[in-house]
């Protein structure tokens, strides 16, 4: 709605590789960009990388889990970003629920995965063991 700015949060937000080109598009019209991860060791990166940002926030979110035992707001956000996370889910469904989770009526879910098979792909990120998790 006109004069209320974007709550958005960040999926397994990782080494900020995504962030680096959303949030500062977006920050302009952002109350709040949650940069979110299962790893308090990126969340301590981007805050060096990114906390020059006004609504630049980090905390810790498992998206296999409910969000709501973790400290989020049901319908709280207008956007929820999630890059290359889902698949390392065991369950996508699940995850894409507890997305929703975050979401206000009307939200946006932005996705990118990967849905075509490249060996180099598979072979460099198939050694490690969420890849397979889904
Ligand atoms: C391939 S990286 C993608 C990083 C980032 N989205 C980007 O585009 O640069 C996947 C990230 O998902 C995180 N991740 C894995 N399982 C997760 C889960 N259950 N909930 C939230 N994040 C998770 C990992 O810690 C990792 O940082």
């Amino acid at each position: 709605p006109e004069g209320r700015r974007i709550g958005a949060l960040e999926v397994g937000a990782g080494t900020g590789g995504t962030a680096a080109q959303v949030l500062p598009v977006l920050a302009p019209a952002c109350d709040r960009y949650i940069f979110t991860d299962v790893s308090d060791f990126f969340l301590r990166q981007a805050a060096r990388r990114f906390g020059s940002f006004a609504c630049f926030e980090a905390a810790l979110l498992n998206i296999d889990a409910d969000p709501r035992l973790q400290g989020f707001a049901s319908h709280e956000l207008d956007l929820v970003v999630a890059a290359n996370v889902l698949h390392a889910t065991p369950s996508v469904l699940t995850a894409l629920r507890h997305c929703r989770q975050l979401l206000r009526p009307g939200g946006a879910l932005v996705v990118n995965e990967a849905v075509r098979v490249f060996r180099f792909v598979q072979v460099v990120f198939g050694q490690t063991d969420g890849w397979w998790l889904f």
